[in-house]
């Protein structure tokens, strides 16, 4: 496993997973820095210098501006050696979020529509149904559970499956993969010793599931994501095996946890201003903002990187063609400048529709009104079927410099 010191605190809350388990000193040191730092360089022995970018403006310009600022295949930060081994390895990923230019487009194509806003309105009632599911299980619980195990991963676990035509059976199977991509990070979803083998694991785990479930949309084709993807072509020829499996790659693994994290962090946040949860229960009309609000705040994607293809400069700080900057979502979503009272969660707030937990520009993603939508779902019918929840414990939040949140939640309710 790799360990390392980051001693300066602007800097570890970047690179050390462990940095994300105290939140409020995060959101600290990251103001800190949006205010006397906002292109803040790293230089630390095991990674590749960066600038961090703090504030909403400059992410949403170098995010819009793909033309100058590239993804490359080393989109996801990981230290220098790590993506060396999976170099040499064959292992590269190559996702949408690792492409560029053309070649993005084309593979962006092949389920874009399937992902619209009229084509995700058709599968509302299948949420509806997953949500209707979950709620009834809080009776099962018998006033007590970990609201993030026992709501908020299986519920958006199922709307994944749903999504590919996943059959039921198996969940276990999808749960191991999703997280073992990555919960990496996190000591509690290491299954060995060497998390870094243990993506590997993963990966290969994700190819064999895949091709058959691929094999069988070829051959009975329905409605589904695994059809268009089984059967996508660019250029027309179809995709190829390692295209198709880096396509279920990103939708499994950026639609689970994203959406289950922001979900368990709306709670906690709900749970912690009553006044709020209240004003929700009264109006379930508030969900649509109150569902921006939770992702404003929670923040699940935690950062990206882009690299300049051309010299460049951010609020003057001179970047090089081939440096790199990276994007920290959570921080720019509490950037003053464009929210007010940015660190105060309120589901009521006027500007929650300028968060920028989804990006923007050409990899803006492709999931958001599934994310959306699940969340707005479940809420209000919780909230219909309680007559009281509380916090029965302390949130703990996962160890994670990627997508990260709250990854235990211990509620204790009344049904109504
Ligand atoms: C609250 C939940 C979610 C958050 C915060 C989130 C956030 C993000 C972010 C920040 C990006 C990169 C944007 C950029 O580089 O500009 C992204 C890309 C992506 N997301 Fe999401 N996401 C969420 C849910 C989902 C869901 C539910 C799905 C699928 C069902 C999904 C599928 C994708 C895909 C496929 C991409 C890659 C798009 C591309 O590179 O062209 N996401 N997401």
């Amino acid at each position: 496993m790799l360990t390392f010191e980051v001693s300066d605190d602007r800097e570890a809350i970047f690179l050390s997973p462990e940095a994300s388990l105290d939140p409020k000193h995060w959101h600290a040191v990251a103001a800190e820095l949006r205010e006397t730092d906002p292109v803040f360089r790293i230089d630390h022995e095991l990674f590749s210098p960066m600038y961090v970018l703090t504030k909403h403006e400059d992410i949403f310009e170098v995010s819009r501006r793909n033309d100058i600022w590239n993804n490359t295949r080393a989109s996801v930060l990981m230290a220098d050696i790590q993506l060396q081994m999976l170099e040499q390895m064959g292992l590269m990923p190559h996702t949408l979020v690792h492409m560029d230019g053309q070649e993005h487009d084309d593979h962006r194509k092949v389920t874009n529509d399937w992902f619209k806003p009229a084509a995700v309105k058709g599968r509302q009632q299948s949420i509806e149904e997953i949500a209707d599911e979950y709620v009834a299980k809080l009776a099962d619980f018998g006033g007590e559970c970990d609201f993030a195990q026992d709501i908020a991963v299986p519920y958006t676990l199922h709307v994944i499956m749903s999504i590919f035509g996943i059959p039921r059976e198996d969940e276990q199977i999808m749960l191991d993969l999703t997280q073992g991509m990555f919960g990496a990070a996190d000591p509690e979803y290491m299954s060995m010793d060497d998390p870094f083998q243990g993506v590997v694991d993963t990966i290969n785990q994700f190819q064999k599931y895949f091709n058959e479930l691929s094999a069988d949309r070829r051959e009975h084709p329905t409605e589904d994501l695994a059809t268009v993807i089984a059967n996508g072509e660019i250029n027309g020829l179809p995709l190829d095996e390692s295209a198709e499996l880096w396509y279920y790659i990103i939708v499994a693994t950026a639609g689970h946890d994203t959406t289950s994290y922001a979900l368990s962090g709306g709670m906690e946040a709900l749970l912690s201003h009553p006044d709020q949860m209240a004003a929700l229960k009264a109006d379930p009309e508030l969900a649509h903002n109150a569902t921006s609000e939770i992702i404003r705040w929670t923040s699940p994607v935690r950062q990206f990187l882009r690299y300049a293809q051309e010299d460049t400069e951010i609020r003057g700080v001179p970047i090089k063609a081939g440096e790199r900057v990276l994007l920290s979502y959570p921080a720019a979503n509490r950037d003053e400048d464009v929210f007010e009272n940015a660190g105060e969660f309120n589901i009521e707030r006027e500007d929650a529709d300028k968060l920028i937990s989804f990006g923007v520009g050409a990899h803006y993603c492709l999931g958001v009104q599934f994310a959306r939508r699940e969340i707005q779902t479940i809420l209000p019918k919780i909230l219909e079927a309680t007559s009281s929840i509380e916090l029965a414990g302390d949130p703990v939040y996962a160890e994670a410099n990627f997508v990260g949140g709250i990854k235990h939640l211990p509620i204790r309710y009344e049904l109504s």
